[in-house]
């Protein structure tokens, strides 16, 4: 394996990025590369490792769908009830990750998160497939659970409870957090390891723009 992993080596030379071109705004410099990620057919553009901490300190990551931009923070969803939701309500401080493979870049934010407004989450909630809508009253998230045939039976029994109702309501275990960012950190590959780094941190309400080594 150890021959197999070393062989892997690939340099970057698709684009730099400097101090120059990046926009004053991280959010708006943010919302550019999403649309060249989106522009490129970067698989799952949206999706973000997301990592929260408990509470003895240890570190849980996995990805989350970023499903809205707006003044106040970035919007994900999920189980208020799941691990990381137990993990978000004693520590709101988190860290994202975006890894565009094909476009050689990696974005992190670090920012701390808030739970959406009820009403903000029933509207996204509406917008959904009604299985997947399903799904959130079956799936006790992050559970432990007997079998697949288990959480089958779950899904057929919020099928029948709402089979009569033309819409079906948001459990209230589930909903959007958004989080407000205080750093990002724009990455772009380079040849031979010199990578560009372009950190924003907020000093006072203002962003400071500064550059990293690789
Ligand atoms: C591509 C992809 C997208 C996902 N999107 C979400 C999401 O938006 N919300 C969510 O709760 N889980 C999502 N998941 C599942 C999570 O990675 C994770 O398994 C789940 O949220 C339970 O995490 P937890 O036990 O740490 O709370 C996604 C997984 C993948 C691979």
């Amino acid at each position: 394996m150890k021959e197999y992993l070393n062989k892997l080596r690939k340099d970057y030379s698709m684009m730099a990025l400097n101090e120059a071109d990046v926009d004053k705004n991280p959010i708006v410099q943010f919302e550019n590369w999403m649309i060249d990620a989106v522009n490129a057919e970067v698989n799952e553009p949206n999706a973000m490792v997301l990592s929260t901490a408990d509470k003895n300190g240890h570190p849980h990551s996995r990805i989350v769908l970023l499903r809205n931009i707006q003044a106040h923070g970035f919007i994900f969803y999920t189980n208020y009830e799941s691990s990381k939701g137990v993990e978000l309500a004693q520590q709101p401080m988190i860290s994202i990750n975006f890894f565009w493979a094909d476009i050689e870049r990696q974005v992190r934010i670090e920012g701390k998160t808030e739970k959406l407004h009820l009403l903000e989450s029933s509207e996204y909630y509406k917008s959904r497939p009604r299985e997947n809508q399903l799904s959130a009253w079956a799936s006790p998230q992050s559970k432990v659970i007997g079998s697949r045939t288990e959480l089958e039976q779950l899904w057929k029994e919020a099928e029948k409870k709402w089979k009569n109702e033309v819409e079906v309501e948001r459990p209230p275990f589930w909903g959007g957090y958004s989080v407000k960012p205080h750093m990002f950190e724009f990455w772009q590959g380079r040849p031979g390891r010199l990578h560009d780094r372009i950190r924003y941190r907020l000093e006072n309400e203002v962003w400071v723009i500064e550059r990293l080594a690789p």
